[in-house]
């Protein structure tokens, strides 16, 4: 099986774009621990960051019938996107929201996800390591264990 592993905008710049809000971990850092992580568990991982909204919308149709499921960081189009939200109902995959910071602790328009209802969970406020567990809970979600 694999997971599609989607960050949206802003994300490639991560190690060095904020580092007190998100980290010093760079996005390919995230790649490959996530790969390791999920590997040992004998799911495959494909990862793709884009900037473009249409790009993210694309890259979720494409994972339909592909994937077992989606995490998701979708970046500020989270706060945004009722069409990022309608490519995650359309495609029937299980999703999981995956944010590094805590949005819920932050401004006020970082509270409110577009995404969130139609994905199976949220993640936020663990740094790096949310997307770990973000794989594990799609394992767990899958019955895969
Ligand atoms: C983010 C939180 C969003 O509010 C922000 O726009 C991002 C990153 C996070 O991972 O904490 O780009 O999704």
């Amino acid at each position: 099986a694999s997971f599609l592993l989607l960050n949206g905008p802003n994300l490639n710049l991560l190690g060095t774009r904020q580092p007190e809000i998100y980290g010093a971990t760079t996005l390919a850092d995230i790649e490959a621990d996530a790969r390791a992580h999920a590997g040992a568990r004998n799911v495959d991982i494909v990862a793709l960051q884009s900037n473009h909204e249409g790009a993210l919308v694309d890259a979720l149709h494409a994972a339909r019938g592909v994937h077992a499921g989606v995490i998701l960081n979708a970046g500020a189009y989270t706060h945004t996107s009722v069409a990022l939200r309608d490519a995650i109902s359309s495609v029937e995959l299980p999703c999981v929201e995956v944010h590094l910071s805590n949005i819920h602790a932050r401004e006020e328009f970082r509270h409110h996800s577009y995404i969130a209802p139609v994905c199976i969970g949220q993640i936020a406020g663990f740094g790096a390591t949310g997307y770990i567990l973000a794989i594990d809970a799609l394992i767990a979600h899958l019955d895969m264990v």
